[in-house]
């Protein structure tokens, strides 16, 4: 993991192709919070997805890195004022509160469609087929657009006016978080050229410990440690939102973390893959996390 996050930190550094004439706050502004430590688990998950298959990590690497801008832009409009008004991400002061709100909405904007840039050198420079290329530009339009994220993140704001039932809660959880984790891990699979029963296991893989991840999250608000978070607790309390422990408890959460992550690993089995040790260990890894 160390090994491909500095692989990854590299590639995100030069963000941009030499030569493109950008503002330099915006810029500055994009790498601020591609930078600023995240753990990197949706390009992880990428690259995993694409070994677990026998596929070449090179070329799943531009894959990894637009995903990661996607995920850091809706991290960058989430902590905005209009959204959660958090002031910590990271460990560090909050893109809008350095670069003022504009500048973070824009930078936001434009890491948003770089990702689509970065898909697309996955076959420019790597030789990914044209028709894998295809599916993972769709993918990524459905799964972090209206039908995904962007649809769980304004349900999510709904919430705050004080829904719901679990249901309702589920789809917030669904679409804010595992669209993106299911994303990740359909791409990798795509960019190895795996079969439609693999992306399907995959698929499920990551609905099950993307779902886990966004319980855990909740839990963390609430019981976490700010310095290992490197966000603010109480962020759900204070905004009213309505989360899995202040629904069902915050031991039925934990259990709903542990038993989610058990019924995907054997999802990811029923896939047959050349080896999926390393995904299996990260949904382990993500159900014990403390940040
Ligand atoms: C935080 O995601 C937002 C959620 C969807 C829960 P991460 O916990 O992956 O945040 P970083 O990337 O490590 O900062
Ligand atoms: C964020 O969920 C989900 C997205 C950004 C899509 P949260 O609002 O729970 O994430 P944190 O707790 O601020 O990281
Ligand atoms: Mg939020
Ligand atoms: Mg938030
Ligand atoms: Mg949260």
């Amino acid at each position: 993991m160390n090994e491909i996050c500095d692989r990854l930190d590299t590639e995100l550094t030069s963000l941009l192709p030499e030569g493109w004439k950008v503002p330099e706050t915006l810029r500055k502004s994009m790498t601020y919070s591609l930078m600023a430590g995240g753990k990197r688990m949706r390009p992880l998950l990428v690259i995993a997805a694409c070994e677990a298959a026998g596929g070449n990590r090179e070329a799943a690497m531009p894959v990894a890195c637009a995903v990661e801008m996607i995920h850091t832009y809706s991290l960058i409009h989430d902590d905005l004022p209009a959204m959660d008004d958090d002031d910590y991400r990271r460990g560090q002061l909050t893109n809008h509160k350095v670069y003022g709100e504009a500048a973070a909405i824009l930078a936001g904007d434009a890491l948003l469609t770089h990702a689509f840039y970065n898909v697309v050198q996955s076959a420019r420079k790597h030789g990914v087929p044209a028709e894998q290329v295809l599916a993972i530009v769709e993918d990524l339009a459905e799964y972090a657009g209206p039908r995904g994220m962007v649809g769980g993140q304004v349900a999510d704001m709904e919430g705050e006016q004080g829904i719901t039932n679990l249901a309702q809660l589920e789809y917030i959880h669904l679409h804010k978080t595992s669209d993106l984790v299911m994303f990740s891990l359909m791409a990798g699979g795509r960019v190895a050229g795996c079969t439609p029963e693999q992306i399907e296991s995959l698929r499920a893989f990551g609905q099950g410990i993307g779902l886990a991840f966004q319980i855990q999250d909740d839990i963390l608000d609430l019981i976490g440690d700010e310095a290992k978070l490197g966000k603010a607790v109480q962020s759900d309390v204070k905004q009213e939102k309505v989360t899995y422990p202040y629904f069902i408890g915050l031991d039925a959460s934990k259990e709903e973390v542990r038993r989610l992550t058990e019924e995907a690993k054997k999802a990811l089995i029923a896939g047959n893959f050349h080896d999926p040790s390393r995904l299996l260990e990260i949904a382990d890894y993500l159900m014990a996390r403390d940040h």
